[in-house]
């Protein structure tokens, strides 16, 4: 037997009511945000995500899925929503649209990582990215979308949050992280010394303990912002707390990828035995349709990992809504097939969920297992029914049994459901 790739998990048909539940109130605040969705493709050239999300971070250093296709192409599975929605935005003159734009998606993202609870190697997102704006309402909004859909499942979100700047305020802050990191650099572990050059604000971000260690004292990128920036933060805080939207500030985040700018978030799940973990993050990324080749579009999104929200509303206790899609069965004692069928026909027309015999069991046995589905009505069809155009119809709820006229069976069910 062929067994399913390490990383990669199957969503099980008794389980998919689960991913149904959240990808409904995914469709509920589209609505209400008036998100539009977008469907970028699963692969893209190389070239995207490495201009796009960064040659400093882990996931184009280490976890890209590339390959070669027949054409020499070099090819990569999308580690991430964002960079695919901004080149699509740019190719397709998205621009030209009136502004905002905000778009979502639900995605796979393929990341060679090392798999374990919580992380796998195909992982599905939904993610926002909103085009257009550059002000703090718009940061506003992506956070209150996101406590919405939190809240939604009886959660209240807490916001880890912490703004990386304009070029500008970067530019002077990053000279100064260097200086303090330089001394420490032979100690430190070899992707902080490959982050030193490529992108040092991603040190920060280093889970080893002993590089965490020497950042203790390192100059904090909240006391260098520029006067626009820190204004500009101030008045995020600000807001969040006269709306109610948890949050508390966190230094050091600067998030795995290089395209950020300005506000930084994550949402945490803090657990005993496996520790941290982020269910969704994302934030202002002001450069990324430039850098693409684009006309200049200050952006703000997120990303949420499905199936970490998922493990982590279950870990909690959280009910998901059950799907009982069958509402009557069709028993069948009578050879006329054609019967049944057209039966099922007329009650699956009325938008009834509706299952048949497909076992050629006896009429015992159908009963098994029309009550294993649990369905609300069970209606019996024998020759003697058929003969006299009737049929016989069981409430399994209300303990009761009728014998009707065939044609009046879609209004009666319809009547007590
Ligand atoms: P990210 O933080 O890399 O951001 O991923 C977003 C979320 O995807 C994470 O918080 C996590 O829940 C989930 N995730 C990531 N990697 C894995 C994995 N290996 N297994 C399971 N779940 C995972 C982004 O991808 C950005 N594109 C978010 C964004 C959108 N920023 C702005 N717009």
């Amino acid at each position: 037997m062929v067994n399913i790739p390490k990383g990669t998990k199957d969503v099980l048909p008794y389980d998919s009511y689960k991913w149904h539940a959240v990808y409904k109130v995914i469709d509920k605040l589209a609505k209400r945000y008036n998100l539009k969705e977008i469907m970028t493709p699963t692969f893209e050239h190389t070239e995207l995500f490495v201009r796009g999300v960064g040659d400093s971070s882990d996931i184009v250093n280490k976890e890209m899925y590339t390959f070669l296709d027949k054409g020499e192409r070099s090819i990569t599975l999308k580690p991430e929503g964002t960079a695919g929605v901004a080149r699509s935005f740019i190719e397709n003159g998205l621009f030209n649209n009136a502004m905002p734009l905000k778009t979502y998606y639900k995605t796979p993202c393929f990341r060679y990582e090392k798999p374990q609870a919580g992380r796998l190697r195909e992982h599905h997102q939904f993610g926002v990215e909103m085009f257009g704006s550059d002000n703090p309402e718009s940061d506003i909004e992506i956070f209150m979308l996101l406590n919405d859909f939190f809240n939604e499942f009886g959660i209240s979100p807490t916001f880890s949050i912490n703004y990386l700047g304009c070029k500008e305020c970067n530019t002077v802050y990053k000279d100064k992280l260097r200086g303090y990191v330089k001394p420490y650099l032979k100690n430190m572990c070899p992707d902080c010394n490959n982050r030193y050059e490529k992108n040092v604000l991603r040190v920060l971000d280093c889970k080893s303990r002993e590089c965490q260690s020497m950042l203790v004292d390192a100059p904090k990128l909240s006391d260098n912002l520029c006067t626009s920036c820190a204004e500009k933060f101030d008045k995020i805080k600000q807001t969040m707390q006269d709306l109610g939207l948890k949050f508390r500030i966190d230094t050091n985040l600067v998030r795995g990828l290089d395209y950020y700018t300005g506000v930084v978030f994550e949402i945490l799940n803090i657990d005993k035995t496996s520790g941290q973990t982020a269910l969704g993050g994302g934030g202002r990324y002001n450069n990324l349709v430039e850098d693409l080749g684009g006309k200049s579009t200050p952006v703000v999104g997120f990303g949420l990992g499905i199936e970490r929200f998922i493990l982590y509303l279950e870990s909690i206790g959280y009910v998901f809504p059950e799907e009982n899609n069958v509402d009557v069965y069709v028993a069948s004692a009578t050879d006329n097939m054609s019967f049944i069928l057209n039966l099922a026909k007329l009650m699956r027309n009325a938008g009834l969920g509706v299952e048949t015999d497909l076992m050629a069991r006896g009429l015992k046995a159908q009963f098994k297992y029309a009550d294993k589905l649990s369905c609300r009505f069970v209606v019996i069809v024998g020759e003697d029914e058929m003969n006299a155009g009737e049929v016989t119809v069981k409430d399994m709820k209300a303990s009761t049994q009728e014998r009707i006229k065939e044609c009046q069976l879609v209004q009666y069910i319809l009547e007590r459901l």
